[in-house]
């Protein structure tokens, strides 16, 4: 939780209670969750997003759905059901596998009480680790020399995205602690704007930061306006290639023309030790109705949306692609930062 006011996802009584972010940056409000169909609603339709926090949602989901009966069927059902929500984000299938074998191992009559501490213990975990993340970051932006340093992000990869700190944003609000100036470039990260969630957090937080149209990162990587590129991560495969929201891989691109570090920072949670590499990560396929309209406020601020395109328009929306890890400078988790190449060394020789 970041305030009272501004944080993701939190228990009340015994419902979840979440910020709705398809209302943002324009409007702050919350929903409750009561049950399994909210939890999946929420996830599938975006009133949550990015990966961390999608499982740690799936995680209360469980909780949610056991009110309902705790049998190993109905666990099993209710997972099948949250993992359906979404396909590229890992860390929705690593918390739902961690509520499962946590909880079948638990009596039926204690598994309602354990779903919530099993899904408080994925929040808090999730949190600390970001803070630890952030900590790493922080040094690379240490030993950047311009003052204020200048970074680049793409998509939301802020404390919206997580339980708490953010993924790719948790070095930049560390190097805010630590007065440390920067100023970061946003792209707006059509068609969903995303950016448009990491400029109203770099706000809230008193970053200075630009706006920018997805296609001009690669004019100011060209002119040498900036010194370090950091994005979050959907799924990491065992040899370091990454998804990440779409765009992510143009950028890295024009960063390795430029000789521009290009950095992705996520906890080990978002790391898929049985995806062998990017070609075996399943890219989400949304809604055409995406690209062909536009959400905004009208002239009086009330919500619209307007069609830039007809609804006869063949689109193609995938969701997100794959940076190759031979793109990738560095990989930063909360045990720190990793060459894409080495990622088996983070885990040891456990489970
Ligand atoms: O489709 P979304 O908004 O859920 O996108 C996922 C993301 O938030 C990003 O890809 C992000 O960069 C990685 S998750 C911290």
């Amino acid at each position: 939780m970041i305030s009272d006011r501004l944080f993701t996802i939190r228990e009340e009584g015994d419902a979840v209670a979440i910020l709705d972010q398809s209302l943002l940056p324009h409007q702050v409000a919350t929903r409750h969750l009561n049950t399994l169909a909210d939890a999946a609603h929420a996830i599938r339709a975006m009133l949550v997003r990015g990966a961390p926090l999608i499982g740690v949602t799936a995680a209360y989901g469980v909780a949610l759905a056991l009110k309902d009966g705790a049998g190993d069927k109905a666990l099993r059902q209710s997972c099948d059901t949250l993992a359906a929500t979404r396909p590229t984000a890992v860390n929705l299938h690593w918390a739902l596998t961690r509520m499962q074998r946590c909880l079948l191992a638990v009596p039926v009559a204690q598994r309602r009480a354990a779903a919530w501490t099993e899904a408080r213990a994925i929040a808090a975990e999730d949190a600390a680790a970001n803070r630890r993340i952030g900590a790493h970051g922080l040094v690379l932006i240490e030993n950047i020399a311009r003052r204020p340093a200048s970074l680049m992000t793409h998509c939301n990869a802020g404390w919206l995205a997580t339980a708490a700190w953010g993924t790719a944003l948790a070095p930049m609000y560390c190097a805010r602690e630590a007065g440390l100036p920067l100023h970061v470039y946003v792209s707006e990260t059509r068609p969903r704007n995303q950016g448009l969630l990491t400029a109203w957090e770099l706000h809230e937080a008193r970053i200075p930061h630009t706006l920018i149209a997805d296609n001009a990162a690669g004019l100011l990587l060209r002119e040498g306006k900036v010194d370090m590129v950091i994005v979050g991560a959907d799924r990491i495969a065992a040899n370091g290639d990454t998804a990440n929201k779409v765009g992510t891989y143009l950028k890295a691109l024009a960063a390795a023309d430029c000789g521009v570090p290009f950095y992705v920072a996520a906890p080990l949670s978002t790391i898929d030790r049985d995806c062998p590499d990017g070609a075996h990560i399943p890219i989400e396929a949304r809604d055409g109705g995406e690209l062909r309209h536009v959400g905004g406020l009208d002239r009086k601020g009330k919500p619209a949306t307007v069609a830039i395109a007809p609804d006869s328009l063949a689109v193609a929306n995938p969701a997100f692609d794959v940076t190759p890890a031979r793109l990738i400078s560095g990989i930063v988790t909360e045990r720190g930062v990793c060459a894409p190449g080495q990622l088996h060394t983070l885990f040891g020789n456990g489970p």
